[in-house]
């Protein structure tokens, strides 16, 4: 359980408050690239950390962050004209460019000096792996370069990514992507918790080779024991669960600052909060050995894996300020389509898409969850540490001290992992743990 304090520290992301002043310090992704697909493409608009912002990719191909105010009487610049390497607002023709400053004021007299004191917000952005991202912090602060993920330096066809908007504060989405606890049941089949019959013959080995047999180990344990390793860029979580072997299996989960989490195997998510009540949930999946072909793109845009089937021109009902097409078919306003029969007979919750069992769980909580009324056990170790490690690095920050993973790009060389090792061995300081989340490009 946390208090109530602690609870809004943890998940107040707005510029006024210490966890947003936290943020600020990362960098952040916010849309595809391809979103703002070519110069003077149409502007869209953006909810990042509680604020309303619009981009826009200029004449010259770059990409503007700002806020959608417009300087003179507060009209929406997702309005506005993009021109000449500008974008121009349409109430009365104020015309700024992608640092906010105010390039032309038609309005006034022409030897008026006035615009030339007018700049409204803006945030530098960068365009690496397919993606833009952004940093709104104090500019001075600024870290040197994005976090060095394994999936950004592997060429474009060898990853998938997507995003899709959830109704819920983003930390207890960071929370159920380290979870290793859940598995057992949120994304389990009903056979798999039925008693086993000894003299059954023998299933058919797990789908997926090595990875998909150590990943069948789960099974044998539905209560593992969680262990926690701090690192320089976040947490280490491992789960050990039993075999009824000589070995153990380890289920290895990452917590990277201030929102990434990595399930075992190369894909990851951000948990990017949008405002107070709505976060981002990017999800990456990649491989380093060869392209996806266009079969398996296919299948993941359809919500195969960890990524989402999304309604192409949707909008959230209860967030508009956001570009279309990420809203889930699977959803909160259709019980994300849970079948029951299929929930009686073949899955533990009779939701189809891999995605919307997660997020029917953290949508279900309340926007915001009261984890003053939670009751922890000894599975949620890791949950304990990240939602710790969040708020104390916003406290220190209150006092000067800077998060230092912020500026340790190379630190996020990771991703997350599944091994056997001895039963009781250190697994800290075990290679073959190492190995399992050391990024290979
Ligand atoms: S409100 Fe934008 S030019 Fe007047
Ligand atoms: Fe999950």
């Amino acid at each position: 359980m946390l208090s109530q304090k602690d609870n809004e520290t943890l998940c107040r992301v707005g510029p006024e408050a210490p966890m947003g002043d936290l943020l600020r310090r990362f960098w952040i992704p916010f849309l595809h690239a391809n979103e703002l697909p070519g110069p003077d493409s149409n502007p869209i608009r953006v909810s990042l950390l509680n604020e309303r912002l619009v981009a826009f990719r200029n004449t010259d191909g770059k990409v503007g962050l700002i806020s959608n105010l417009c300087a003179h009487r507060n009209a929406d610049l997702f309005f506005g004209r993009n021109e000449e390497n500008g974008l121009r607002c349409t109430y009365h023709g104020w015309k700024y460019d992608i640092e906010g400053r105010c390039l032309d004021m038609p309005s006034e007299d022409d030897d008026s000096v006035f615009k030339d004191k007018i700049r409204i917000a803006s945030y530098p952005v960068e365009e690496a792996a397919g993606i833009l991202w952004t940093y709104m912090g104090p500019p001075e602060l600024q870290p040197p370069a994005l976090p060095k993920f394994e999936w950004m330096r592997v060429p474009e066809g060898y990853r998938h990514v997507s995003w899709n908007v959830q109704d819920n504060n983003y930390a207890q989405a960071i929370e159920g992507g380290i979870d290793s606890a859940h598995v057992n049941y949120l994304h389990s089949t009903v056979d798999s918790h039925r008693p086993q019959d000894p003299d059954a013959p023998k299933r058919a080995p797990a789908r997926g080779g090595e990875a998909g047999a150590l990943g069948a180990l789960i099974g044998r344990d539905k209560h593992p024991k969680l262990f926690v390793k701090n690192t320089d860029y976040g947490l280490l979580i491992g789960a050990r669960r039993h075999t009824g072997e000589d070995k153990d299996y380890w289920r290895l989960n990452n917590f990277l600052m201030p929102f990434w989490t990595t399930p075992p195997g190369r894909s990851m998510h951000a948990f990017v909060p949008l405002d107070d009540f709505h976060v981002a949930r990017w999800s990456i999946t990649w491989q380093v050995d060869a392209p996806y072909s266009a079969a398996e793109k296919a299948s993941m845009r359809n919500g195969q894996g960890i990524h989402s089937e999304l309604q192409k021109d949707t909008v959230s009902p209860t967030l508009p300020y956001m570009p279309p097409g990420h809203v889930p078919t699977h959803n909160r306003w259709n019980d994300y389509q849970i079948n029951r029969d299929m929930q009686r007979e073949e899955t533990f919750t009779g939701i189809k898409d891999f995605g919307a069992q997660d997020y029917s769980i953290q949508e279900g909580m309340g926007i915001i969850s009261d984890r003053s009324t939670e009751h922890l056990g000894v599975t949620d170790r890791g949950i304990i540490a990240m939602r710790r490690m969040l708020i104390d690095s916003a406290r220190d920050l209150l006092e000067g001290i800077e998060p230092p993973s912020a500026h340790n790009p190379e630190s996020y060389w990771v991703h997350g992992g599944q091994t056997l090792l001895p039963i009781d061995a250190d697994w800290e300081s075990a290679e073959e743990v190492e190995k399992a989340v050391i990024g290979a490009v």
